[in-house]
């Protein structure tokens, strides 16, 4: 099975959790889509559901299949967000931002009453690190703000290269949000927590891409079939 069908089979799983009604933080990135063609196919059937999309690419995509959108500003409160990951532990702590969005990302899934990830066997790790990982600030006085960066780094034991994220033609890549994307290259975290809070307490970091306590469900797909994760609290 390649990764990008083992992506779908995940994704076939979370879109049985869907109900008519439902409001929903749509993800971003190659696995989330699989999810929102699912999901349209299913609102062309007769669903109804309205959704929330994490980025403009996401956003594209639902318009064209005719998923109704919101915003949280309409739509404070969500039932379900669906979303890809870059890595996942056992106890589902995430690692995400590879695709940019990790800020929009975060606020969705933090406004749902259950966040589900999708992925492929590639995404599961026993320790969070080896993707790099992103950090979201604003662009007033990156190069200070990557200098804490560093600071926190340090400080929370982690060392590795840290590297403005950039376009194929070299030009800075700016988020949804209008900001840059520092990226990480840590090889291993060994407590998330405490880089989390270091990295927050610095001017200039909007999110980091740490997800911790907020996934509840992982629907990992390998060659055999899916597997489901649960975090430690997750009542489901
Ligand atoms: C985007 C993300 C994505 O969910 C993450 O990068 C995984 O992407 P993909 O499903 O393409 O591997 O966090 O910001």
């Amino acid at each position: 099975m390649s990764p990008d069908e083992m992506k779908r089979q995940a994704a076939l799983k979370a879109i049985e959790l869907v109900e008519p009604g439902m409001r929903l933080g749509l993800g971003t990135g190659s696995t989330a889509r699989h999810f929102v063609d699912l999901l349209g196919a299913k609102v062309k059937a007769g669903l109804d559901v309205i959704c929330v999309p994490t980025s403009n690419v996401t956003r594209v995509q639902a318009e064209s299949l005719g998923i109704r959108l919101t915003t949280l500003d309409e739509t404070p409160e969500l039932d379900l967000t669906v979303d890809g990951a870059d890595e996942l532990t056992d106890d589902l702590a995430l690692i995400k931002g590879g695709g940019g969005a990790l800020l929009r990302e975060k606020i969705v899934a933090m406004a749902s009453d259950r966040m589900v990830v999708i992925a492929d066997l590639s995404k599961r790790v026993p320790r969070l690190g080896a993707f790099p990982l992103p950090v979201e600030i604003v662009r007033f006085g990156w190069r200070s703000t990557e200098d804490w960066v560093h600071s926190c780094l340090e400080e929370a034991g982690c060392s590795g290269a840290v590297t403005l994220r950039r376009l194929a033609g070299g030009e800075a890549f700016i988020t949804d949000n209008g900001n840059y994307i520092l990226d990480c290259a840590l090889g291993r975290i060994d407590d998330p927590d405490i880089l989390h809070d270091l990295l927050k307490s610095a001017p200039g970091v909007v999110e980091t891409g740490l997800f911790l306590g907020i996934a509840d469900t992982a629907f990992v797909a390998d060659a055999n079939g899916v597997v489901t994760l649960r975090a430690p609290d997750d009542e489901t």
